[in-house]
């Protein structure tokens, strides 16, 4: 085990990428530059991620609001997704890496569609760690399509209003089958959700970082590793060692 590895391992840490336009702005360089410069931050997370022995990685890549762009940045953007999937499939592959994708389907381009219907086929068998990318990806819209569903196995009979739970809830969401994500990182200093995760996060730690996702290294990846490992996680109850002397 490397020494800089936590004991408390998160076994899903998801990750608000942001920081790429300011990371661009500071240099005087087009925000597109930015996005690029944070694409190739991308792999190194998944392989930190996976040598810690982290077993889901969610990134946050493109929210259902990022639509409200400039249309040459979301252009872009796709663009980047592409490039992405087209140049580091076959390695995340070699890798073992099994590709997710969640968020809404709806109004992305067909060949994108493809491409990640592609990413997820091709990885399907891999056992390694699962890198879950949330694309065109908003809570609030993944909730209302989750109950739309529910709603309608309501209506055609298959099932009963009173035996929905939260299990029921959270097999409709994008992430069904996916555990909850126990270390929410959102980089560049902002402190917000932005509509990520907002039920799976229910009882996740988070860590704010300082610094821009272009700078995201494998140090500050650990950093926010090690942080989490110093977190008392305590689900609404009491933490064991006052419950020790309590007792
Ligand atoms: C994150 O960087 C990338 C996406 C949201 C797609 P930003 O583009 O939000 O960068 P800032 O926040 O403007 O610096
Ligand atoms: C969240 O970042 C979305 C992604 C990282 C893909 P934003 O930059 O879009 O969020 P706001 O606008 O600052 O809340
Ligand atoms: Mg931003």
């Amino acid at each position: 085990m490397r020494s800089e590895t936590p004991i408390n391992v998160p076994q899903h840490v998801a990750i608000i990428m942001d920081g790429n336009g300011r990371w661009a702005n500071a240099r005087g360089l087009p925000r597109t530059a930015g996005h690029r410069a944070g694409v190739e931050r991308v792999r190194e997370a998944v392989r930190t991620a996976a040598e810690a022995d982290v077993k889901y990685l969610t990134l946050f890549a493109f929210s259902s609001e990022n639509w409200n762009r400039p249309k040459q940045e979301v252009s872009d953007l796709m663009g980047l997704l592409r490039f992405f999937i087209r140049r580091d499939l076959a390695e995340l592959h070699r890798e073992n890496v099994r590709v997710r994708v969640i968020g809404c389907r709806q109004s992305i381009q067909p060949d994108i569609k493809a491409l990640l219907v592609e990413a997820e086929e091709r990885t399907r068998e891999n056992t390694g760690i699962s890198l879950v990318i949330a694309f065109n990806y908003g809570a609030r819209d993944e909730m209302v399509r989750a109950v739309r569903e529910i709603a309608e196995a309501v209506k055609s009979g298959d099932m009963d209003p009173a035996s929905i739970t939260e299990t029921t809830v959270a097999g409709h969401i994008d992430t069904a089958g996916i555990p909850d994500p126990d270390l929410v990182i959102r980089t560049s200093g902002e402190q917000r959700l932005s509509n990520f995760l907002l039920w799976q996060a229910a009882y996740a730690e988070f860590v704010f970082m300082p610094c821009l996702w272009p700078d995201f290294d494998r140090a500050a990846f650990h950093e926010a590793l090690n942080e989490f490992g110093r977190r008392d996680r305590r689900y609404g109850a009491v933490a064991a060692p006052e419950l020790a002397v309590g007792s």
